[in-house]
């Protein structure tokens, strides 16, 4: 009803709003004010997770876009090999695990098939298995040896939005607890950005207060046939992600690709007046990355795509490049897809209410996949 969608013409308008105060209740009570993390809900002990060699995350859909940026920030400040999966390809391809795999579980209803069966297949290879889920006492959490719950309350509308949001917050604090918890060289780092964790969501508020030009754009777009999506590093997820939401609400072709591979295949898909979003980096100094990104978007540009660039605050050297520039916040390097997400949400319902789409219904999806 009307009332349940608290004034927004849908649930998915509602939830993207709500995300600064989902984000903050997923930390509320997991920081301390010395910038130590506090995760003893966790019930997998500090002992065994110093005795953790690999972290695999498995998950679907959205959540797999989570696991991906996640493998990032494990790696980086765990210095523990992590590889992400897609739980519908995990368990068929005999993977390797033992009791020192920690085993990340991702997903926001704990009832979807393929992920709990990932799971049960880890659990009965003596892997220790953490559910980071947004249900309580869902299926997911019951099955694994320990949950870290996403405090984003009830998610209505089919594609995912606030609880992706949630699920990143988590996984940073996984990444650093594990971090904390094992002692690395980046001590410094952890503590600082535990700190920038504790403050990001005012940073989504304002990318939600400037979304306007956003939706004009997408309204502009309405009658093209395919968008595309580039990003390198953490940005690459937030692409596939980008495109993902597209598909599932406006039923557009869309594709995200690594912005690294373009050479290899995906520019020869540019032509005159296609659509491309490119997700940018940190500036220079603090991403080498940023430099590279810069020429790829003068090189499809070149070839007559119309540019779309998520940029940060600060950042001049892509304003010559972008057809249409779309300013977030300046956010540590990891953290970026907390921020730059969000513009990507609005872009999809809003191209999809144009083109008179069903945004809390997309045709053919459902919110919880429980077949294989
Ligand atoms: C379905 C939903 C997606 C969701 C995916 C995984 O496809 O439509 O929005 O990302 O399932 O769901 P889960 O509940 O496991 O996060």
């Amino acid at each position: 009803s009307a009332a349940e969608k608290g004034g927004y013409a849908s649930f998915m308008l509602k939830e993207i709003a709500e995300q600064p105060k989902a984000v903050t209740d997923t930390l509320l009570g997991r920081i301390d004010p010395e910038g130590t993390l506090h995760l003893d809900e966790v019930r997998i002990t500090r002992g065994e997770l110093r005795e953790v060699d690999k972290v695999v995350i498995v998950a679907c859909g959205t959540a797999y876009h989570a696991g991906m940026i996640a493998k990032y920030a494990i790696e980086h400040w765990t210095r523990i090999p992590c590889e992400t999966e897609l739980a519908s390809e995990f368990r068929y391809r005999d993977p390797i695990l033992d009791p020192h795999t920690l085993v990340v579980a991702i997903s926001q209803s704990g009832e979807t098939m393929d992920t709990l069966m990932a799971l049960r297949h880890a659990r009965e290879q003596g892997a220790k298995v953490l559910a980071i889920c947004n249900t309580n006492g869902s299926t997911i959490p019951r099955e694994s040896d320990a949950v870290l719950y996403t405090h984003a309350g009830p998610e209505v509308a089919v594609a995912s939005t606030k609880a992706f949001l949630t699920q990143l917050v988590a996984c940073y604090l996984v990444a650093l607890y594990l971090g904390q918890v094992r002692g690395t060289k980046w001590g410094d780092e952890i503590r600082t950005v535990i700190r920038q964790l504790s403050e990001i969501s005012g940073s989504v508020e304002r990318v939600l207060e400037t979304m306007e030009p956003v939706r004009e754009l997408a309204r502009s777009l309405a009658s093209h046939d395919t968008v595309l999506f580039l990003g390198r590093h953490v940005g690459f997820p937030v692409a596939l992600e980008g495109a993902l939401k597209l598909k599932e609400l406006a039923y557009m072709h869309a594709e995200g690709f690594a912005a690294g591979e373009l050479k290899h295949g995906p520019i020869a898909l540019i032509e005159d007046g296609v659509p491309v979003v490119v997700v940018v980096p940190s500036p220079a100094g603090r991403s080498v990355l940023h430099g590279k990104i810069v020429s790829n978007i003068q090189e499809i540009r070149a070839r007559g795509a119309r540019t779309v660039v998520i940029a940060e605050e600060g950042d001049e050297e892509v304003v010559p490049y972008a057809d249409h520039l779309i300013r977030i916040p300046a956010t540590p390097t990891l953290l970026q897809p907390l921020v730059a997400t969000v513009p990507l949400q609005v872009f999809a319902c809003e191209l999809a209410t144009a083109r008179g789409n069903e945004v809390d219904q997309p045709r053919n999806l459902a919110k919880s996949v429980t077949v294989e």
